[in-house]
């Protein structure tokens, strides 16, 4: 097991689109077993393979209070959105100390391989739904500052280099 280092906004690397993997094998179990290790550490509730610089559609998520439920989605497609959306305060590993809102459906289905590499369809409501959306981004090589206004992107991003700088001396 091993911790992965995480890409921090505005890395040009959190924008590369992932490519679909082809094959559930040694590596991508490695993968994920890295991936949720690193997960955990970080604290988070969700990670995309991308912020880790692995371009290829695998993401962990485990939203469960004693952090011990997992979920590992490879090659998630959505196959419905609920017509209803709602406003949420997010935050992301890759931009830290940063939350904001964005939109995201109430409700979503999507369709994925586990960890062991069988099709499964998930239908999620409240906070996995929104992390299922906010990671699916990642590998989309969208970041979720993306949906907020020019103005404040561009202060997030003065912020990040600054506080890189600061950490780099
Ligand atoms: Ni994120």
């Amino acid at each position: 097991m091993a911790l992965l280092p995480i890409l921090c906004f505005p890395d040009p690397r959190l924008h590369i689109v992932a490519k679909p993997v082809a094959e559930v094998d040694g590596r991508i179990r490695t993968l994920c077993t890295d991936m949720i290790a690193t997960m955990y550490d970080a604290k988070g509730i969700g990670l995309a393979a991308t912020q880790v610089d692995v371009h290829e559609r695998l993401i962990v998520i485990d939203v469960s209070e004693e952090r011990d439920e997992p979920l590992v989605l490879i090659n998630p497609e959505l196959v419905w959105t609920s017509p209803t959306s709602h406003l949420n305060e997010e935050g992301c590993l890759s931009v830290p100390g940063i939350y904001d809102g964005v939109q995201r459906f109430d409700t979503v289905q999507v369709r994925a391989l586990d960890g062991t590499g069988k099709s499964r369809v998930i239908e999620a409501d409240g906070l996995l739904s929104v992390c299922i959306q906010h990671e699916m981004d990642h590998l989309m090589g969208r970041v979720f500052v993306e949906y907020l206004s020019p103005l404040k992107r561009k202060r997030i991003k003065t912020k990040m280099l600054k506080a890189q700088r600061e950490a780099e001396r």
